[in-house]
């Protein structure tokens, strides 16, 4: 193993932090490990001070900077120390781990954490999800695909930060298991799926959804129904005689006047219900989406379509996937959002909202697991994103996203605004402790760059 340093005695060392005198290579965010009589105390790095006692005075280093003191460059040299401080996270004995509850003692070699050690406090899975390698460690981070997956997951980061490679490696990672996955696809970013796995790619639009089959409240999200208008449309759903728009049109005719309805508020319900037929959505036209085992579909969103259209689309289709699972209709699969906060507005009603709020919480139980990406945390909806089991944080800037981060994922949020690309801080259900984890390469090409902005 790998020594680092010697443990010392400055500030003694106490069962949940030491300092050690570092001689190797150790950053903020490294694991070392020290034994001590329990087992394997494992630590991580938080800081690291250098000290020079011959340049501790402002007045002493004047006088070098003059020329009028002089120890001779080798005294300043050794004179310098590296001090690192760890916090200790926990004791590993035997493939299972332990509180820290002893201190180490003064004197001890700290060594780089062994991968095998470092495998068993995080709880890594031989055989798991292979997001990557640990940061400056190298080891594979393998996680438990049922606690990944069935808890689901929120990939968060600013624009660029690598959210939809991360969601694209999660994908890869499914399909290698043999489960089905479904992309809400705004950017067409994922048809590449397609260049290893099998893949169908589409239109929103194009999928069969009657009105009857949705809920009034995906057709009253993308009309944007005021609420006197919905209070219409309800009832005619309850008393469409069929399931298409045609059904709901003259059921809406009988309930207006039944109920004494204003007739402006008929006539602007029926032009909504019209404007769905002209944009073709709704319509209960095109092929029903059942999935099949093992397979990508690729949900294309850019249908240039208004926002609260396309909303309710993916609503309804993710709506129409988790009710078919839940009668035994569909296989089990993961749902990507990307982008998900354009179905997940906070404070704001969707239809979309609904049905991820729907995955979100029953989908543990019928293997429907859910995969959010945003670049947004607050103004994300709270509710599905308590119910991500794992989050896995990418570069972030936003000093109020960070905030809202910060209890989540502990004191290493603060090294998120300068992460690299690529690079993720991934917290919950799926690792024992926070970890940085450089995602691994596709496998497949990640799409949707678009245009080049210059012609060189
Ligand atoms: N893990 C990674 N390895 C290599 N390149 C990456 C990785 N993650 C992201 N990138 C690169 O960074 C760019 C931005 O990533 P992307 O996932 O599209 O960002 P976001 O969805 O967060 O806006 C991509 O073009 C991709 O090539
Ligand atoms: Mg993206």
């Amino acid at each position: 193993m790998d020594s680092v340093g010697i443990v010392i005695a400055r500030r003694p060392p106490s069962e949940s932090a030491f300092e050690f005198e570092l001689e190797g290579d150790a950053a903020p965010g490294d694991f070392v490990e020290v034994p001590v009589e329990a087992g394997a105390l494992v630590a991580r790095v938080v800081r690291v001070r250098v000290e020079n006692q011959y340049l501790a005075e402002a007045g002493v280093v004047r006088e070098l900077r003059l020329g009028l003191r002089l120890p001779s460059a080798a005294a300043l040299a050794s004179a310098e120390v590296r001090v690192a401080k760890a916090e200790a996270l926990g004791i590993v004995s035997g493939g299972s781990v332990l509180p820290p509850i002893q201190a180490p003692s003064p004197g001890s070699r700290v060594y780089r954490a062994a991968p095998e050690t470092l495998r068993s406090l995080l709880g890594l899975a031989e055989g798991g999800v292979k997001l990557g390698r640990l940061w400056r460690h190298g080891l594979e981070v393998e996680l438990d695909p049922e606690r990944l997956f069935r808890h689901h997951a929120a990939v968060l980061g600013s624009t660029g930060s690598g959210k939809s490679y991360t969601c694209g490696v999660l994908a890869e990672e499914a399909l290698e298991r043999g489960l089905s996955v479904v992309v809400l696809d705004f950017h067409g970013e994922y048809s590449a799926l397609g260049e290893r796995y099998r893949t169908r790619v589409v239109r929103a639009n194009q999928v069969k959804l009657e009105p009857g089959a949705v809920s009034p409240d995906a057709i009253a999200d993308a009309t944007e129904m005021t609420d006197v208008q919905r209070d219409l449309l309800y009832l005619a759903f309850d008393e469409a005689e069929g399931p298409t728009l045609g059904d709901v049109e003259r059921a809406a005719g009988r309930v207006a006047e039944r109920y004494g309805f204003k007739r402006e508020t008929l006539l602007a319900v029926l032009r909504r219900l019209r404007m769905l037929r002209a944009q073709r959505v709704f319509t209960g036209e095109g092929e029903p989406l059942f999935l099949s085992v093992g397979e990508a579909v690729v949900v294309d969103l850019g249908l240039g379509m208004p926002g609260g259209v396309t909303r309710a689309l993916a609503g309804a289709i993710a709506w129409w996937l988790f009710e078919g699972r839940r009668a035994g209709e569909q296989p089990p699969f993961l749902l990507i959002a990307d982008e998900a906060h354009r179905l997940l507005p906070q404070g704001e009603r969707a239809f979309s909202k609904t049905a991820l709020r729907l995955v979100a919480r029953e989908g543990r139980k019928f293997a429907a697991s859910l995969v959010v990406a945003s670049q947004r945390v607050v103004g994300l909806d709270k509710d599905v994103l308590s119910q991500c089991g794992t989050k896995i944080a990418l570069r972030m800037d936003s000093p109020t996203d960070l905030a809202m981060l910060k209890p989540l994922l502990g004191k290493h949020a603060r090294l998120l605004p300068r992460l690299p690309t690529g690079v993720a801080l991934v917290a919950g259900v799926a690792v024992g402790y926070p970890v940085l984890v450089e995602v691994r390469r596709r496998r497949t090409s990640h799409g949707g760059s678009g245009s080049p902005l210059f012609a060189r």
